[in-house]
């Protein structure tokens, strides 16, 4: 048995999720989240390697963190994920591993996944028009995706729907995704879109907040019900009477579950970040680099979780040298 402690910030909250993001690289290039042409990834020595990776979970496991998910980039474009994925689903402590992909490759990995134990796969899909899905992605593989998905699902593998709500490219897609809940026991989740797109501009990202998504829905599904969220639930949930699935939206502009933020991630190159919003705390692999014991790196993550922002507009504010968000999604993992 590992030796569980609980790990708090300075405001109480119980910090026991690590969101890892396992590489910059992707092969789409969505709207929201990079430039047409892409972004400038890092050098292969300058990401966490596999061993940094699994030495850190080990440490954090034992200070509380539980829950891991595994982001990008798109994970599964980094060689050798799979043995990872296997290898930290078996650290003690850590109780649930769980995946974000854009579902391009992930369709024959799928049985691999379920055997090692992943708990639950979120997968990013903005539209269910093939046309539309390029014009978002930039590329045209809306099959291989809708595969990823009705693969998950024959495999029983608890599955959400990620779709960032876009003014002006997806919000005819809203009513085609909550259709999805129909016959499919799925969460779909709408997405308030945020300014992490690799050039900071604002393609009118408060126009779309979560009460304008809500009412949209509502125009057709009056009779949308509430239903509990889970603890430390990202989306406010609902569900439409007789669908099997389930609907959310995720306030991720407007920021209204910060009171609850059990989260902290690390970046592809170890960067700490205890807020989505912040410019990061320290760099982990450079301590692990000059030889840091895991007492020193333990002292590291608690004096960072000490001193956290009360919520995403603070630690926005609070950004080194006042900057704004503009960095890609890619760099950071969502
Ligand atoms: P679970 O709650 O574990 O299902 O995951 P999640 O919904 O937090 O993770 P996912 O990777 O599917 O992210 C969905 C969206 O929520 C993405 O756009 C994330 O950037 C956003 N998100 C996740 N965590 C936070 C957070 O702490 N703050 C904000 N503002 N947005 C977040
Ligand atoms: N705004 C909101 N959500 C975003 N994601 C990526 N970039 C953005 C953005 N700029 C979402 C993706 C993915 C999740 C991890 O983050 O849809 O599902
Ligand atoms: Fe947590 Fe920051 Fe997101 Fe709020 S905005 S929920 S504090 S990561």
């Amino acid at each position: 048995m590992v030796e569980r402690n609980m790990l708090y910030d300075n405001h109480g909250r119980v910090i026991n999720y690590l969101r890892l993001a396992v590489t910059d690289r992707c092969n789409l290039r969505c709207f929201y989240c990079m430039p047409e042409n892409g972004i400038q990834y890092v050098e292969k020595s300058a990401l966490l390697s596999y061993e940094e990776m699994i030495r850190l979970i080990t440490v954090l496991a034992k200070l509380g963190i539980e829950k891991i998910r595994i982001t990008g980039g798109e994970p599964f474009v980094r060689k050798g994920m799979m043995k990872f994925l296997a290898t930290i689903c078996q650290i003690p402590g850590i109780r649930a591993v769980h995946l974000t992909t854009n579902g391009t490759v992930t369709a024959p990995l799928i049985p691999d996944l379920k055997k090692i134990g992943i708990k639950s796969v979120n997968l990013s899909i903005d539209s269910l028009d093939q046309q539309r899905f390029f014009e978002i992605t930039r590329r045209d593989v809306l099959p291989a995706v809708m595969e990823t998905f009705h693969a998950l699902l024959k495999h029983n593998i608890t599955t959400k729907i990620n779709s960032v709500v876009m003014n002006g490219k997806n919000t005819d897609d809203i009513i085609p995704m909550v259709q999805l809940t129909k016959d499919y026991p799925v969460g779909v989740r709408f997405i308030e879109e945020m300014p992490f797109n690799g050039s900071g501009a604002d393609h009118g990202l408060s126009l779309w907040n979560h009460h304008k998504i809500l009412e949209k829905i509502k125009t057709v599904y009056p009779d949308l019900e509430k239903i509990p969220d889970p603890d430390f639930s990202t989306s406010t949930n609902y569900k439409i009477p007789g669908h099997s699935g389930t609907v959310g939206i995720i306030a991720a502009y407007s920021r209204t579950f910060c009171g609850t933020c059990n989260r902290i991630r690390l970046t592809p190159t170890g960067l700490l970040k205890t807020c989505l919003y912040d410019s990061g705390v320290f760099n982990v692999k450079d301590f692990l680099r000059a030889g840091a014991s895991d007492d020193e790196i333990r002292a590291l993550f608690l004096n960072a979780l000490g001193h956290r922002a009360k919520d995403g507009f603070e630690a926005e504010k609070n950004r080194r040298g006042g900057q704004f968000v503009s960095e890609s999604m890619a760099t950071i993992g969502g």
